[in-house]
């Protein structure tokens, strides 16, 4: 058997874990965010679980695939119109720094993740260790902008410094977020000052929303060497 299953294997392993260990922090009557991504597949599987043996509780899925996801397994579901509070939100995450600051997006749905951490009184990332870094800025960082606006930002993108990609399927398609809009791919190298770089990029008009997340997160359970580390702020 070659190396890339057995490291496949540890990898979800880890995520599994990290899952596991988040779910725990559900109550019933909670309104609960449900993330995006392979880890956060795994906390709704675990979600599911815990609702078929009596857990009650609403989700607010962050993607279209979420939401099917959550229909499937049967975990009732509500709105942000709805319920514009919610108390506890479980998504993964493609960077970790030590403070907690995040890159998100690698599954593209960034803009509606953001939403729901923000509105939750409890953000709390699952991942598998390989997340974990000193400095963010390894994994491209996603910026989400408006199709009209696209070659116009990715200029004033790379007048930042980035090396800029506009996201696109392996059969050459654009990718399309849930929103409608597209995805440029901006490798920064490592980022000394997260917060600046947001307000940077905010300040562009045609940017919709990017995947740093800055002091959203309470914790991070991360699966690692066969446990699960947690990381506070
Ligand atoms: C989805 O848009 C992302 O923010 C994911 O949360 C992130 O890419 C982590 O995904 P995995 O859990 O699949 O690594």
């Amino acid at each position: 058997m070659s190396a890339q299953p057995d490291t496949q294997r540890s990898r979800d392993s880890e995520k599994q874990a990290a899952a596991r260990a988040a779910v725990q922090l559900v109550e019933s009557g909670n309104i609960v965010g449900l993330g995006s991504g392979s880890t956060a597949t795994f906390a709704i599987q675990f979600l599911a679980d815990r609702v078929r043996t009596g857990l009650k509780i609403v989700g607010i899925p962050t993607s279209q695939a979420t939401k099917q996801l959550a229909e499937q397994l049967g975990i009732p579901l509500t709105t942000l119109d709805e319920n514009p509070v919610i108390d506890i939100d479980i998504d993964g995450a493609d960077e970790i720094d030590p403070r907690l600051n995040l890159i998100k997006g690698g599954g593209g749905a960034m803009l509606r993740e953001k939403v729901i951490a923000s509105a939750s009184k409890r953000f709390v990332v699952v991942a598998e260790s390989t997340k974990l870094v000193a400095h963010l800025g390894r994994f491209p960082l996603p910026v989400e902008v408006i199709s009209f606006a696209e070659a116009l930002v990715q200029r004033r993108i790379e007048a930042l410094g980035a090396q800029v990609t506009l996201r696109k399927h392996k059969d050459g398609s654009i990718y399309v977020t849930d929103e409608g809009h597209h995805i440029l791919d901006c490798n920064f190298g490592q980022i000394a000052d997260p917060a600046a770089l947001n307000a940077k990029l905010h300040e562009i008009p045609g940017v919709v929303e990017h995947g740093l997340f800055i002091g959203l997160a309470e914790t991070a359970f991360v699966g690692k060497d066969g446990s699960v580390v947690q990381v506070k702020r």
